[in-house]
């Protein structure tokens, strides 16, 4: 479906819980988030009948998010069923990748063919202290198992902070020396939910040209723009969501796992799902599409995204 600003919408970010095994620093608070009742949350069923509303108004790119899909107790079941949707031509799973040892098999099985790993350093002590709980060892043997166990593509996230990360652009980078790996950079957003970082901690990813001199260019895929490091096998991404808007080139809506599309990250507005059918999700899913805005304007270093929840209840 084309939305009013001429945006295509093929791409689907369901976020199948809020919960998650890490309590990373900018997305969510020590204590987690509060539970919500079980009976707000969408169903299994209910999720497979907005993919099939999703997929006919021509979405064909579904992801799994959370906070983190891979506590979810029946996500094999939900990738398996949402993979089987005709139109839906790719299931891919965001995860932080610690249960993926155990998991990552199943996952295959069930048709999910890519995986985006979030992982911001590679220092065992930074790592327990931006995700106040994780442990980096279990990190790295996930991120094994990802790029071992056959899945199409595998790309890692890392979220750039001043003061934090910000020396370490060279190490991720050069992940992608050996492995058919994307390792993309991404600006920290102002999210609610999360730790307030100060001024010093948003930089630019364009930072990332700075410290790798010889990277050289290649063609952009979507919101990430693409370069190389001399005869890595993997590409070196950029994404911009604070210094460069990209929502002109917007493909996307999300999916709460309470049941609400948001059209948009950044803007409160929200459309419930919850205890609709096919015919009337695919009607609310329409609208929001509709209504997805133009721009979400002003979202800098030093103003918060206007959104209504955190990213762990989005799905970044
Ligand atoms: N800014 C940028 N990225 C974020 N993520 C979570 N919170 C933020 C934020 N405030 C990213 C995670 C992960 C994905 C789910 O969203 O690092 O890669
Ligand atoms: Fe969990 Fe991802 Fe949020 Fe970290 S950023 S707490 S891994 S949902």
């Amino acid at each position: 479906m084309i939305d009013r600003y001429g945006r295509e919408i093929t791409y689907l970010r369901l976020s199948v819980t809020d919960r998650c095994n890490l309590r990373c620093r900018y997305c969510m608070p020590p204590e987690g988030v509060e539970k919500k009742p079980h009976a707000d949350m969408l169903t299994e069923d209910e999720m497979i009948t907005a993919v099939e509303a999703a997929a006919s108004l021509g979405v064909t790119k579904l992801r799994v998010t959370g906070g983190e899909p891979l506590i979810k107790r029946n996500i094999v079941s939900i990738c398996r069923r949402a993979a089987r949707v005709e139109g839906i031509r790719e299931v891919c799973i965001t995860t932080n990748g610690l249960l993926l040892p155990e998991m990552a098999e199943d996952l295959i099985e069930a048709g999910v063919s890519r995986v985006n790993f979030s992982l911001d350093t590679l220092d065992p002590d930074r790592y327990a202290a931006i995700t106040r709980v994780g442990s980096l060892d279990r990190a790295l043997a996930g991120l094994r198992t990802a790029l071992t166990a056959g899945f199409r593509k595998v790309k890692l996230n890392a979220v750039l902070i001043g003061g934090f990360n910000d020396d370490e652009i060279r190490p991720l980078a050069e992940l992608t020396l050996r492995d058919d790996l994307d390792v993309r950079f991404i600006e920290l957003m102002p999210m609610p939910g999360g730790e307030a970082f100060g001024q010093e901690s948003y930089i630019p990813v364009t930072r990332v040209l700075e410290a790798l001199p010889g990277l050289r260019p290649e063609e952009s895929d979507g919101v990430a723009r693409l370069y190389r490091l001399p005869g890595a096998k993997g590409r070196v991404g950029l994404i911009s969501p604070v210094s460069r808007h990209f929502c002109a080139a917007c493909n996307r809506i999300r999916l709460t796992a309470d049941g609400r599309i948001k059209p948009c990250l950044h803007s409160a507005e929200e459309v419930s799902l919850k205890g609709l059918g096919f015919a009337e999700m695919r009607e609310a899913m329409a609208r929001a599409i509709m209504d997805k805005p133009q721009c979400h304007g002003e979202l800098s270093a030093d103003s918060r995204s206007l959104s209504a929840r955190g990213m762990s209840q989005i799905g970044g």
